[in-house]
C-alpha cells in the first residue's frame, strides 16, 4: 500500500469500547476535509511544503498540574518521529492534542499547512492506536477494520478490498470473521494498527502500541512495524514508547521528554552515539556517567579534548564547549567498558560489588575508588577472569573517545 499515492481518508479511529456508533461521535460521520493532505509533495518540510505536522508552544494544563509546557516539533512527510519518555512526561498528551481529543490551553497544531488546533478529531483525517488498545467487542475483525471507511461512505467494494489489504499488512488476512475475544493481545493489537491504517492516513498516531504484549510477541510485532514503516513511504509517524528499543528501531529523530517538556531531540543514531545531557544519556542506553575534570578549553566536537578521571586522563568528545578544570561527565556505555585485574595499566581503580546473569552477559556494578561512591555498569559476556564479589578491580574505558557532557542535565 502506498498511502501517499491516494487521495487521505478522515476518520481516525480511536479505538474504544464502544456500543454503538453513536457512542463513538468522533469516529462517525465523518467528513472528508483533509483534501491534499500529504499527497503529492516531497519528504521533508521545505520553506514551500509545510511539515506533515507541525506542533508550536502547545502547553496543557489540568488545574494545577501542567501535562505539556511549550512543546515545539515538526514531523516532516514519511518521517517517523518516536516520543520517548518515563511515565508521566507528557508523551501521551502531545499524541492526543495532534489527534484532537484535548484542547491546549495554548499553542497550535497544524497539519500540512492546515491550523487543526480547534478542528474535531474526525476531521482530521489522522489514523490513531491509543495507549490501551480496544476494539469494538461486539464486531467482527473486519467491522473493525472498516469503521472509518463506512463512516466516510466508502462504497463497499472499495472497503472490502482496504480492510483485506489492511488485515494483510499487519499478517491477519486469515482472521476477518473473529470477534475481538477470540484474539490474542498481540493480535488484537495488530488489529487496532490495522483499523487506524485502512484510512490510509497521511498522519498516524501510535501510543505505546507494544506496552501490553510480553516480551517475545513485542519483538515480533516491532518486526512488523519495521516492514509496515517501509511499505508506507509517506505517512508520517508519531510513536510514543517509554521503551529505548523500539525508538531505536522504528525512528528517525527521538524527542525525549521529562516532566512535561522536550528535553533533546536529534536523529536516532546521532542521539544515541553523541547524548547531548545526561538525562537522554541515562535514558538512551542505560550509560554510566562518570565525573570527569575537563583538563582544557574545547569547542563541541573537538577532536583533541581531554578528561580527567580519578589519575586517569583520556580522550575525550565534548558535546559542548568547555572551559578547562570544568567538571562534566563521561558517557559509557556498559557494554563498551571491560573488567580487568586491580592496577592494570590505564584501567580505572575500584571494587566489584554486584554481578547479575542476563543470559548474554553479566551485569556487573562497581564502585570507583575515585571519584568515590560513584557506581559504574558494565557488561561482560563472560565471568572468566573476574574477581571475586567485594574484590578490587580495573575498569577499562572504551578506546573510543567517550562522549562528554555537561553536569546538572539531569534536567
Ligand atoms: N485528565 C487529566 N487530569 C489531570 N492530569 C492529567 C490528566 N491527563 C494526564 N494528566 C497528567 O499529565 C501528565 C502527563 O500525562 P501523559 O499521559 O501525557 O504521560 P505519559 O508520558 O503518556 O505517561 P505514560 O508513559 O505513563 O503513558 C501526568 O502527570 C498525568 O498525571
Ligand atoms: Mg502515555
Amino acid at each position: 500500500m502506498n498511502a501517499g499515492a491516494t487521495k487521505p481518508a478522515s476518520a481516525a479511529a480511536p479505538p474504544r469500547p464502544a456500543a454503538s456508533v453513536e457512542d463513538a461521535p468522533h469516529i462517525a460521520g465523518a467528513a472528508e476535509t483533509a483534501a491534499g493532505t500529504g499527497a503529492g509533495v516531497p519528504a521533508g518540510p521545505t520553506p514551500t511544503t509545510p511539515p506533515a505536522i507541525d506542533i508550536t508552544g502547545l502547553t496543557v494544563r489540568y488545574g494545577q498540574v501542567t501535562a505539556l509546557e511549550a512543546f515545539d516539533l515538526q514531523v516532516a512527510r514519511g518521517e517517523t518521529v518516536a516520543l520517548l519518555g518515563p511515565s508521566g512526561s507528557g508523551k501521551s498528551t502531545v499524541l492526543k492534542a495532534v489527534a484532537g481529543f484535548l484542547r491546549p490551553t495554548a499553542g497550535r497544531v497544524r497539519l500540512t499547512g492546515r491550523d487543526v488546533t480547534h478542528e474535531a478529531p474526525n476531521k482530521r483525517g489522522i489514523g490513531v492506536v491509543v495507549q490501551n488498545y480496544a476494539l469494538f467487542p461486539h464486531m467482527r475483525v473486519a467491522d473493525n477494520v472498516a469503521f472509518g471507511l463506512r463512516a466516510r461512505r466508502v462504497p463497499r467494494a472499495e472497503t472490502a478490498r482496504r480492510v483485506a489489504e489492511a488485515l494483510e499488512m499487519v499478517g491477519m488476512a486469515g482472521y476477518a470473521r473473529r470477534y475481538p475475544r477470540e484474539l490474542s493481545g498481540g493480535q488484537q493489537q495488530r488489529v487496532a494498527i490495522a483499523r487506524a491504517l485502512a484510512i490510509r492516513p497521511p498522519v498516524l498516531l501510535l501510543d505505546e502500541p507494544l506496552s501490553a504484549l510480553d516480551a517475545a510477541l513485542r519483538a515480533d510485532l516491532l518486526g512488523e512495524l519495521q516492514r509496515l514503516r517501509a511499505d508506507l513511504p509517506d505517512v508520517a509517524i508519531m510513536y510514543v514508547t517509554h521503551d529505548q528499543t523500539e525508538a531505536l528501531a522504528l525512528a528517525d529523530r527521538i524527542a525525549v521528554m521529562r516532566d512535561a517538556r522536550l528535553v533533546d531531540l536529534d536523529a536516532t543514531d546521532r542521539l544515541y552515539r553523541r547524548p547531548p545531557s545526561e538525562f537522554t544519556a541515562a535514558f538512551l542506553g542505560a550509560a554510566n556517567l562518570i565525573p570527569a575534570q575537563v583538563v582544557r578549553d574545547c569547542a563541541d566536537g573537538a577532536g583533541d579534548a581531554q578528561a580527567r578521571v580519578g589519575a586517569l586522563t583520556v580522550p575525550a568528545d565534548p558535546a559542548r564547549a568547555f572551559r578547562a578544570g570544568e567538571t562534566a561527565m563521561l558517557v559509557a556505555r556498559p557494554h563498551t567498558l571491560g573488567i580487568e585485574a586491580a592496577g592494570a595499566d590505564g584501567t580505572l581503580p575500584a571494587t566489584l560489588t554486584g554481578s547479575q546473569w542476563r543470559g548474554a552477559t553479566y551485569r556487573l556494578t562497581c564502585l570507583l575508588d575515585e571519584p568515590s561512591g560513584v557506581e559504574v555498569r558494565c557488561d561482560v559476556a563472560t565471568m572468566d577472569g573476574v574477581p571475586a564479589l567485594g574484590q578490587p578491580v580495573g575498569i577499562r574505558l572504551p578506546a573510543d573517545p567517550c562522549v562528554l557532557v555537561p553536569t546538572g542535565t539531569q534536567r
